[in-house]
């Protein structure tokens, strides 16, 4: 093991953060009488305002030792409200009622909550736990002090990870997550049993990418949010993680560092054009890999992780804010790309040929402004700008600080375009007609300006909150909370919107769509503790640049 990781171990209190855990190099730990100091001083004491100035200025780091998470008490929903004197908004006990009624038990532990909870109609799979879903409501009740059934969940998915998992005659990767699973309760023998979905019943057959990034994600925020390192650390978990990255960190043919995935692996789980390189792949799989990092022992099966994540992550980010970066300048180059270029001086690198650039991004590139483009692969761009990827993209530090705000400008200037009446448009723009045919295969669910295909996402909430304050920029926030207020506890939580302005409850959408609710719940709460962001974000320079540092200590 090494050595200075030992120390650091040793030093932690179980109500340290992962932060402190992430720099264990000895000058952080000389620091830490500092820190303690600073987090003497209560985040309660400060104003929203004071706070997002603060964090215009300096960040999550500041945060970080604003406020230690071991002392967040009094979180118990409406009254946290109060402290930021907000009177707490009558939707919040309405949606704390809501995301319970869609609490799932196994052997009479809560371990997730359903999709969604509709009786109205057809329930297809909703009545199973999404790991994706699920990741806002552990937010959610983490925030409000109830870590239990986020770490029953973690564990429950792990056990299902290590099931074999089969498509027809084909064996699954060992470290694949399930998409979703069941509890079928057995009244007559009184038994409870699982089921799990790895794909093999999924729509098109395929596996979730996304499901074992956010397990990993949410790790963190369990041990972030709780301070017990002691779950992350069980060979149980540290096994679990090794196979996720074993999977995603495999070599092969690629001659990029982003990860090559099909059509449906994600949240967007139809065809929709995205398999490549989609960027709400790239942004989790990066995300995942920094938790990762934080998380894994530096022992013998961990270092050779360890090693192997800090190379992926340099060329990643490289790549990512190379290649998929796009914005009026860029737009620009791309317009004025020669073509046919070979060798090492080439300049347009993926042979974009720019009569393929659509007529709509021209209008919709604001002067100021940029986003990550849906995905970069050989003699393609797709140019389309996803939610998730970019909030992602914001909250993980794929991003550089200055592209954070870029993308935030970029929501300012087109904000009617995403998010108009509901927050917030899963992808911009809907592809329609002959495109519509080609791309989605004349998927009926995927209709221009709804459901996957330039739906409105109450979920997508959290994400751009948490993105919001990141940037510092916490009033983008509270416009778009306010327009979920107006509609939708009365339209009954729907799924998603539908239309180019989302003012219409979705052709399909279910109701009572717990991610929805806790989509909600989650943006509320971090918008009045701005704290809450630390476990769902990652701060930059403070991060990549000891990496450089242990990376070269460890191969010394
Ligand atoms: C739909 C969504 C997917 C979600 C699932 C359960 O299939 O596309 O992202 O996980 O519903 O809500």
């Amino acid at each position: 093991m090494d050595g200075t990781r030992e120390i650091g171990l040793q030093n932690v209190g179980s109500n340290c953060s992962i932060s402190q855990m992430e720099d264990y190099d000895l000058s952080r730990l000389l620091d830490k009488p500092k820190l303690n100091m600073e987090r003497q001083r209560s985040c309660d004491e400060r104003s929203l305002s004071e706070l997002s100035s603060f964090l215009a200025g300096g960040g999550l780091e500041n945060i970080e030792m604003m406020c230690s998470p071991g002392r967040r008490s009094a979180l118990d929903t409406p009254t946290s409200s109060a402290r930021n004197s907000f009177e707490p908004h009558p939707m919040v006990a309405e949606a704390w009622d809501a995301l319970r009624r869609s609490l799932v038990f196994f052997r009479g532990q809560p371990v997730g909550t359903i999709a969604a909870h509709d009786h109205s109609e057809e329930i297809l799979n909703y009545d199973q736990v999404f790991v994706r879903d699920f990741v806002p409501s552990a937010l959610a009740f983490l925030m409000n002090g109830e870590p239990e059934i986020v770490k029953n969940f973690l564990l429950k998915t792990l056990q299902l990870q290590g099931w074999e998992k089969r498509i027809d005659r084909f064996k699954l990767g060992e470290g694949a997550m399930p998409a979703s699973f069941k509890v079928l309760h057995d009244p007559t023998r009184k038994t409870d049993s699982l089921i799990a979905d790895f794909g093999e019943t999924a729509i098109g057959r395929v596996a979730p990418v996304d499901s074992g990034f956010w397990w990993i994600i949410l790790l963190r925020a369990y041990t972030k949010s709780t301070g017990d390192l002691s779950l992350a650390e069980t060979p149980e978990c540290q096994k679990g993680m090794r196979l996720i990255l074993a999977l995603c960190l495999s070599e092969g043919f690629d001659t990029f560092p982003t990860l090559l995935c099909a059509d449906g692996c994600s949240m967007i789980d139809r065809r929709m054009g995205i398999y490549g390189y989609p960027i709400e792949i790239q942004a989790l799989f990066f995300m995942a890999l920094r938790c990762a990092l934080a998380l894994l022992k530096h022992d013998a099966e961990g270092k050779e992780f360890v090693e192997r994540i800090v190379k992926r992550l340099h060329a990643l980010s490289y790549h990512m804010r190379n290649y998929f970066w796009l914005d009026f300048q860029q737009l620009n180059d791309i317009y004025r790309y020669k073509t046919e270029e070979y060798s090492h001086t080439a300049v347009n690198k993926f042979n974009v040929i720019p009569d393929s650039i659509p007529e709509w991004v021209f209008d919709f590139m604001p002067t100021r402004g940029g986003y990550f483009v849906g995905n970069v692969s050989p003699a393609m761009m797709d140019f389309r700008w996803f939610a998730l990827g970019n909030c992602v993209a914001i909250l993980s530090s794929l991003t550089t600080p200055e592209q954070s705000i870029a993308i935030m400008d970029l929501i300012e200037s087109r904000w009617e375009e995403l998010v108009g009446e509901m927050p917030l448009k899963i992808c911009y723009p809907a592809i329609e007609s002959h495109e519509w045919r080609i791309v989605t295969g004349c998927d009926p669910k995927n209709t221009r300006w709804s459901y996957h295909n330039g739906g409105s996402w109450p979920v997508l909430l959290w994400m751009l909150t948490a993105a919001c304050i990141k940037t510092g920029r916490p009033q983008i926030a509270r416009r778009a909370i306010d327009l979920t207020e107006s509609r939708l506890l009365k339209d009954s939580w729907p799924e998603y919107y539908d239309g180019k302005q989302g003012r219409y409850i979705g052709k399909q959408a279910k109701k009572f769509q717990t991610w929805s609710i806790a989509g909600y719940l989650v943006a509320k709460m971090m918008l009045e503790d701005p704290s809450h962001l630390g476990m769902i974000s990652l701060e930059e320079d403070k991060q990549m640049k000891p990496l450089i540092k242990r990376s070269n200590s460890w191969t010394c």
